[in-house]
């Protein structure tokens, strides 16, 4: 059964770290505390009783990047917190939109929990045109700094850290060409599980 006071509180945390987000750069910003305590051990719990067999193998859905290697998805599952977590960065929508209203009127298309593991790194890459705002929360107290995500800007490699229950938000430009190329930092180290909450935000045409 879905907890909505878990919910509300959640939505309402989610909209506090965007309400204080660091600004990086343009269209990039950092956020920290983003979900509720409560939410955080609900996930760690639920991920904890997941077997083995429920994670589904991650595929790159642009053919000029290598496969990803020992990333793991999951992305749905009703009655539990993925469908909690999915509300609460719902109803932050109008947020997203005010906050990020250099492209048109977006839409939450929902999100996945990554599962990284040794030896696990994107390449530098621009995101497809699917995704029109993305914010990737770190979810783990057990994985260096050292392996977050890397925008390369004005030439220099931005390196922002992972940090429980800390992430970034990133808004892409219409034109593929504009968008910030990025990338994991570092290839995932032995015996480190790096999990992340991805959410996506789209336009209607791509929901469903
Ligand atoms: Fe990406």
């Amino acid at each position: 059964m879905i907890d909505q006071t878990l919910i509300d509180n959640n939505s309402k945390s989610i909209y506090d770290a965007l309400s204080s987000a660091t600004p990086i750069y343009d269209g990039l910003m950092s956020v920290k505390n983003v979900h509720t305590d409560e939410c955080c051990k609900k996930l760690e719990n639920f991920i904890s009783n997941l077997t083995e067999n429920q994670w589904s193998p991650e595929s790159t859905p642009n053919k000029n990047m290598n496969k990803y290697r020992n990333r793991h998805r999951i992305n749905w599952q009703s009655d539990s917190i993925i469908e909690e977590l999915s509300m609460s960065y719902n109803a932050v929508t109008p947020l997203i939109n005010k906050i990020f209203n250099h492209t048109k009127e977006k839409v939450f298309i929902g999100l996945n929990i990554w599962k990284d593991t040794e030896g696990f790194q994107t390449g530098l890459h621009r995101d497809n045109d699917i995704i029109a705002v993305a914010m990737q929360i770190y979810q783990g107290k057990n994985v260096p700094k050292n392996c977050g995500t890397r925008f390369e800007i004005e030439n220099e490699m931005l390196h922002l850290p992972y940090e429980h229950n800390s992430g970034y938000v990133l808004e892409q430009a219409d034109d593929i060409q504009q968008r910030l190329v990025h990338g994991t930092s570092r290839p995932t180290p032995k015996d480190c599980t790096r999990l992340s909450v991805y959410a996506v935000w789209s336009y209607p045409e791509f929901k469903d």
